[in-house]
């Protein structure tokens, strides 16, 4: 009998203050897409890390074809055939395509003709398209994937893990992904495949090994064996039951209090972004906007944010003209924003958890420029409590939150601060189905009490749940305004689609 791929065989990882790998077992078979399940802060990008070469578990064995490795870097374990495309990427954003790819690989081919030929034969022969001399700055998040999985391809990794590649991904271009790890795979390699998304592990991945607090509760469950639902219930050892918010509304809708009026922005490459946009959002009502990534969402909500300045149009908030105001100002006015890019403009990294609990109400917290450290461990105690927020110690550097507790804590420091207006762009992205519905239900807490909210999503069942309103954005203009109670998908898809 053939030896599995990978077997992690009671991987135990501890940091400060937390356990993230509590004996942890894995075995993946050759040929096959596994996927690894668990909550947020289940321990499923530690396991990771430590096959991967980022750390070395403190106690445990990682086997690949039936050899036990020890690996002390991530070049270690790319030698031996395990590659790993991480949550953030890590490209660099000046280089091109070809560049990027062969970066830091031993040098095969000479000229650059032949190096841009080869990445491009390489990203054929599994079934997706590369430009090889465009820059990965002008990529979208879907290509900039592309060319972290065509790295791994390069120097030919045998096992393959994806954290949450499908995060970042449209519709279309999930799918995409799931028949090129499809390709992958009948040529013998093995994929390790993160998600939330149970619908997509349940249609191409073949195993699955779920992850609570460290430990592995089920083991190589086959995908066959099971639906979304029984994987949910394993995830959290309790089904949960989903949001009905449309069904209950307490409360009627009041004025407007923020309102984006014939508004244009460009963006970085000089084009027009948004285009003539116009909405109105009144208090106690969630206005969904929907739509394909990168047509425009981002730009309306930073402009709203005071983060990109409009062309033209003005934005006002509560009655106030706040069109050219700084951020600063828009936040004191009552705004929240939970922007798309976490880590950009919400949160700093590298600066403790306190920090950057305290960031909006820094002026509470601190006496000039001197941060009142009891006061602000308080405050951050208590948020972490309120939103569960799972952390070690709140001293440490915010990096070392999992990615859906870093979310939480971003969630629960702009909610708390009680705002009117609240503009999210993918609340709920990268949750495991928990975290989801304590967002969504957060989302309508605040709804009832008053609040306008503005929420970007690309998942449409999401928006159709809890939006009094859906706004349909494509290529920077509003491609049609539906009641969710009695739209189709098919209409709203259409107008996603820009078929009018
Ligand atoms: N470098 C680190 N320092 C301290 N604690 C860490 C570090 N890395 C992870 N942790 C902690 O270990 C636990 C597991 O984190 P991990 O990132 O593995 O979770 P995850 O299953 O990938 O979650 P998510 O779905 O949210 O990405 C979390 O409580 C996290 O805060
Ligand atoms: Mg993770």
């Amino acid at each position: 009998m053939s030896h599995p791929a990978v077997e992690l065989d009671g991987i135990w990882k501890r940091f400060p203050g937390v356990i993230a790998n509590a004996g942890a077992n894995l075995t993946v078979r050759p040929g096959t897409v596994h996927a690894v399940l668990g909550e947020n802060g289940a321990g499923k990008t530690t396991l990771m890390n430590c096959l991967a070469g980022v750390y070395l578990p403190d106690e445990g064995a990682v086997r690949i074809d039936g050899n036990e490795m020890k690996f002390s870097s991530p070049a270690d374990a790319l030698a031996a055939g395990v590659g790993m495309v991480h949550q953030e990427f890590r490209l660099v954003p000046t280089f091109t395509v070809a560049e990027n790819v062969v970066l830091g690989s031993a040098p095969r081919l000479i000229s650059r003709t032949e190096i841009n030929k080869s990445v491009a034969e390489l990203a054929e022969r599994f079934g997706f398209s590369a430009e090889p001399d465009r820059p990965i700055w002008q990529l979208s998040m879907g290509e900039r994937q592309r060319v972290e999985i065509l790295k791994a391809l390069w120097r030919d990794a045998r096992v393959l893990i994806l954290d949450e590649p499908t995060a970042v991904l449209t519709p279309q271009e999930a799918e995409d992904l799931g028949r090129v790890l499809r390709q992958m795979v009948s040529e013998g390699r093995s994929v390790i495949f993160i998600s939330h998304k149970l619908d997509e592990v349940t249609s191409f991945c073949d195993e699955a090994t779920i992850l609570r607090g460290g430990a592995t509760v089920a083991a190589s469950v086959d995908i066959h064996d099971v639906d979304s639902a029984d994987l949910a219930e394993l995830m959290v050892g309790e089904s949960e039951k989903s949001t009905e918010a449309n069904a209950e509304r307490t409360t009627g809708m009041g004025d407007v209090v923020l309102s984006v009026d014939h508004v244009s922005v460009i963006d970085s490459r000089g084009l027009k972004a948004v285009d003539d946009v116009s909405i109105d959002v009144r208090a106690g009502e969630i206005v969904g906007v929907a739509g394909v990534a990168g047509n425009g969402q981002r730009q309306l909500t930073d402009a709203i944010a005071g983060l990109e300045s409009c062309l033209s149009g003005t934005i006002t908030l509560l009655g106030d003209d706040l069109t050219t105001a700084p951020p600063r100002a828009r936040f004191g006015a009552g705004l929240a924003y939970v922007p798309e890019d976490r880590l950009g403009v919400g949160l700093a990294p590298k600066l403790p958890i306190t920090e950057n609990a305290v960031m909006r109400d820094y002026r509470q917290m601190s006496r000039g420029p001197i941060l009142l450290w009891e006061r602000a461990k308080e405050f951050s105690a208590r948020l972490v409590e309120a939103f569960e927020v799972k952390v070690g110690r709140v001293e440490d550097r915010l990096a070392s939150l999992s990615g859906g507790n870093l979310q939480r804590l971003l969630l629960g420091r702009e909610l708390s601060s009680s705002p009117k207006v609240v503009v999210a762009s993918q609340p709920t992205r990268g949750l495991d189905v928990h975290g989801v519905a304590a967002i969504q239900r957060l989302l309508i807490e605040q709804r009832d009490q008053g609040v306008g909210v503005l929420m970007v999503s690309e998942d449409l069942d999401e928006l159709l749940v809890l939006s009094d309103r859906i706004v349909v954005m494509s290529e920077g203009r509003v491609a049609g305004v539906f009641d969710p109670r009695e739209a189709t998908r098919a209409e709203i898809g259409a107008a996603m689609a820009g078929v009018s």
